[in-house]
């Protein structure tokens, strides 16, 4: 298309827009020409010179802003608290309120610059593999989203040979499983049932839901768990003074360290009192070349959101007693008899795991090997790390165990450490941005508890004053190992 010079847009000598800088026109009038000779240079020149102008004005305006904020948040954290009076009603004292210190000021923004440049670091969070979201897309896209479907099945089966027993149910959740399991077992009203008391608050619930009543059993301290010497004095004691013996032991794995599970059996088996076992953390782990979670007459897992496997939220019940995995189906599914209508002969729960959930759960179990063996690559680089700084303890496994080191835990001796503690060593995670936590604190001594007996000489106390949980997601990089382990040698 033909334009007449005046028409075309006017470029300076390097051809750039002058119509950009905004002074074309401008320039025209004062110098009388629009292109070429001198009044084009100098107009050039004095664009060039109001730009740089501009540039150097906004420099030193930003940087005043900067130097005013900063003079302005160092002047407000140097002023003393102080107090606010409100208005009193009519007849009333006036009140007070303490305003927020300038130093809180400081520290949030100290928070806030900690979130930027240390990104948070979590405990154990969820690490999905390749598959999971295919499983789900494929429950989508057959509509098998209702309750049950062919998921659930492929994962109960996955479940049970990863185990080596004969059965499992899916469920909604681990405590789902513990309460199907004592239920299975005859546990009732007024019955006693021994548990670990080293554990989360989930291993003992459901014995209250039966109307059952706990008690506590202190842990050994090599594996942390239930104590097989004082089990067998607690059975004793029990029976002699009740006359009748407890109704069932829990035996937990804590953190994913199998028990020391040949004693337990053999007491449990000596005075004929069913076992159940805790493994809802313990999916990946062996005791005696046997898989955790195949050592009892029931056993549980859990699929919460921070274990080693997850499906969300879920639990399994597993068993080589096809009649108590049927039964458990059965109450899981509100309990409903065959009947062409709603019948019920029997209390149920709704209590299973639905096929989607279980679509996430087939495509973890095709990694838990390797989230297995990323654990137990954490775990020993803490320990090569870590393990010369006075005081620290570690959860041992035992030569005929295999642990699938959940999560890594340490204890901190202070009489060792030159009176640091582990919770010197949680808050300076905390204040770098990262979660570790402390160990379970004891049943015994949860206030919902205070009242169940407990048979034991200091050793949950003592785990849960010195012991503390270090992140030990398998998704860690070796940087986020790298970083914790600095925090923790800076403290010594
Ligand atoms: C030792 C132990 N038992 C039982 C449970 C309960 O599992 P869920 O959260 O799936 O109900 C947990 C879960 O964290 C656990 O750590």
């Amino acid at each position: 298309m033909d334009q007449t010079p005046d028409e075309r847009p006017s470029r300076g000598r390097d051809g750039s827009s002058a119509l950009l800088l905004g002074h074309s026109q401008q320039g025209a009038s004062l110098f009388g020409q629009r292109h070429g000779g001198v009044g084009d240079y100098l107009r050039f020149v004095c664009q060039t010179l109001v730009c740089a102008i501009g540039l150097v004005d906004h420099v030193v305006r930003f940087g005043h802003l900067v130097a005013a904020v900063l003079l302005g948040t160092l002047a407000f954290a140097a002023l003393p608290a102080y107090r606010l009076e409100l208005p009193a009603p009519p007849g009333h004292e006036p009140g007070f309120v303490d305003a927020p210190h300038p130093g809180l000021v400081l520290s949030k923004f100290s928070r806030f610059k900690n979130k930027i440049l240390n990104p948070k670091i979590w405990l154990s969070s969820p690490h999905m593999g390749d598959n999971e979201l295919r499983y789900v897309q494929e429950a989508f896209a057959t509509n098998w989203i209702a309750p049950l479907g062919p998921h659930v099945d492929g994962f109960e089966k996955d479940l049970a040979t990863c185990c080596g027993v004969d059965h499992a149910a899916a469920l909604s959740s681990g405590t789902a499983a513990l309460h199907l399991a004592l239920i299975l077992v005859g546990v009732k009203a007024g019955d006693e049932v021994l548990c670990q008391s080293m554990t989360f608050s989930a291993s003992a619930n459901p014995i209250v839901y039966q109307g059952a009543a706990p008690v506590f059993v202190d842990s050994e301290r090599q594996t942390w768990n239930l104590d097989p010497e004082t089990l067998q004095a607690a059975i004793e004691d029990r029976m002699a003074l009740r006359g009748s013996k407890p109704a069932a032991v829990i035996a937990v794995h804590l953190y994913g360290m199998p028990a020391q599970m040949n004693r337990i059996q053999q007491t449990c088996q000596h005075y004929k009192i069913p076992l159940i076992e805790d493994a809802a953390s313990a999916l990946g782990s062996r005791y005696r070349n046997q898989a955790c979670g195949s050592l009892a007459d029931l056993s549980i897992l859990s699929f919460n959101g921070n274990k080693i496997i997850t499906t969300s939220g879920g639990g399994a019940l597993l068993s080589n007693h096809e009649d108590w995995i049927r039964q458990a189906r059965f109450l899981a599914t509100q309990a409903r008899d065959a009947a062409p209508h709603y019948q019920h002969s029997q209390i149920g729960y709704n209590y299973r795991m639905s096929n989607v959930l279980a679509g996430i759960g087939r495509g973890q179990m095709e990694v838990l090997d390797a989230r297995v063996q990323a654990r137990r690559a954490h775990y020993a680089f803490y320990r090569e790390r870590l393990g010369s700084l006075p005081g620290i303890g570690w959860q041992e496994e035992a030569s005929d165990s295999y642990s699938n080191r959940w999560l890594t835990t340490i204890t901190l001796d202070p009489a060792l450490s030159g009176g640091i503690t582990r919770e010197d060593l949680r808050l300076a995670l905390e204040r770098d941005n990262i979660e570790s936590r402390p160990l379970w604190k004891p049943m015994h001594l949860q206030p919902v508890f205070a009242e169940a007996p407990f048979y034991g000489a200091g050793v949950a106390e003592e785990l849960f004053e010195q012991g503390l949980c270090l992140p030990s997601g398998s998704n860690l990089t070796q940087g986020d190992l790298e970083r914790v382990v600095r925090i923790i040698q800076s403290l010594f």
